[in-house]
């Protein structure tokens, strides 16, 4: 029998131009360009074309990005009136996933599979997608969305769209350094997802469903969330230690630690630490970051089990304000852009996506008529 490798841990599936990854270093770049320059320099709309074109764009290339994306930002009245009367989700994913699905139902271009019609398809859902999770939560909580404001940028945005205020510039460019370093992962488990659904030629819509889909498991993009939900219940820094060693002793996983790829720590991590340490600093909100600190430091101490990405962007999040339910939502405004890129790459090479299984079920059975079982 073929060697089964469970949860195709290690199995190289396809070449991609798109990001690499060294696990063993920590090491993380786009198209060629350190995760830590970007974060440091560049801003998301920058990555955005980075990761479409495969170079950084020259001054009037951005300048035109950004036109577009403030052009496309805006979502329909009808789309707007969709999410308001849909039923109250379980979880605002549910509300995203059935959003992003039916806006190609107003996309006068869902079934063009023309290559600028993808082009085109893929910069209305990246620009959209941040106006979706704003409006979803804003109308669960029976207030208005509020529609983008096209002199800000895409992180700014979002905040504005959310709270119906523009944001402080230092939380504006912290959020867009997040949005940087969310944006792309490779082949991570809602990518992958997106380039089968892209690989059956399937439209690009159906493609970032089916990543919606994906990133909504806790093991993936829910992480961060259920990483708030435990910050919560431990509610001060001297409980923090109890709290995890109850959780180990269990055998239960901390969430926001673990990967499949690093064997050392996610270079994310670093960047994210920093901004829940300074956040936390600047909203008089410091205790989130120092009992995130404490479980880390356990977790490294007795486990030898580094922080991902997940981790400290929940206490970022918390205390730039954003509804703890929306986190994996947020995960989607970024990851968005990395989606349609693996996408647009699978379109321009595409082979149909179809694995084998080993199997290993009972074989040369009779049937036996259903009155004689
Ligand atoms: C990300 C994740 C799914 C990777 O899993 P994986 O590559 O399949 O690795 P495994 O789950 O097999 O873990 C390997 C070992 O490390 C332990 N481990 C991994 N992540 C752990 C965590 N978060 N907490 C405690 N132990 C963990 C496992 O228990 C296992 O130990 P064992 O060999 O003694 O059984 C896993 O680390 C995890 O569930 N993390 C929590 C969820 C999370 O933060 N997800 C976001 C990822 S960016």
């Amino acid at each position: 029998m073929a060697e089964v490798k469970a949860g195709l841990q290690d199995v190289v599936v396809a070449a991609s131009e798109i990001c690499s990854i060294d696990g063993e270093k920590g090491i993380l770049a786009y198209r060629g360009y350190d995760i830590h320059d970007l974060a440091a320099q560049a801003s998301f709309e920058e990555v955005v074309y980075l990761l479409w074109n495969g170079r950084l764009p020259k001054r009037g290339e951005l300048a035109d990005l950004e036109t577009e994306l403030a052009e496309d930002r805006p979502i329909s009245p009808e789309l707007i009136d969709l999410l308001k009367r849909l039923p109250p989700p379980q979880h605002p994913m549910e509300t995203l996933r059935t959003a992003v699905s039916a806006l190609s139902l107003y996309d006068p271009e869902a079934e063009d599979m023309s290559m600028e019609a993808n082009r085109r398809k893929a910069r209305r859902l990246t620009a959209q997608m941040g106006t979706i999770v704003a409006a979803c939560g804003r109308i669960r909580e029976g207030k208005e969305p509020v529609a983008p404001d096209p002199r800000l940028n895409h992180a700014a945005n979002f905040l504005y769209m959310l709270k119906g205020a523009a944001p402080a510039a230092e939380d504006a460019r912290w959020f867009d350094v997040a949005l940087i370093l969310h944006a792309d992962h490779s082949f991570n488990a809602s990518t992958f997802a997106a380039r089968v659904t892209a690989s059956t030629l399937s439209d690009l819509h159906s493609a970032i469903t089916s990543a919606i889909g994906t990133l909504k498991g806790p093991l993936h993009g829910g992480a961060n969330e259920q990483v708030m939900k435990m910050l919560l219940e431990i509610q001060s820094e001297d409980k923090a230690e109890d709290h995890v060693r109850g959780l180990l002793a269990q055998k239960t996983k901390v969430m926001g630690f673990g990967h499949r790829v690093y064997r050392t720590e996610d270079p994310r991590a670093t960047v994210l630490r920093k901004m829940s340490e300074e956040l936390g600093r600047r909203t008089g909100q410091p205790k989130w970051f120092q009992m995130s600190k404490r479980v880390e430091d356990l977790m490294i101490r007795e486990k030898k089990i580094n922080a991902n990405v997940d981790f400290y962007s929940a206490s970022a999040y918390y205390v730039l304000g954003i509804p703890v339910d929306l986190y994996p939502l947020i995960f989607a405004v970024s990851r968005i852009a990395g989606w349609t890129a693996h996408v647009l790459e699978q379109y321009a090479h595409n082979r149909l996506i179809r694995p084998l299984a080993a199997y290993t079920g009972p074989v040369g059975l009779k049937y036996v008529p259903v009155d004689q079982r």
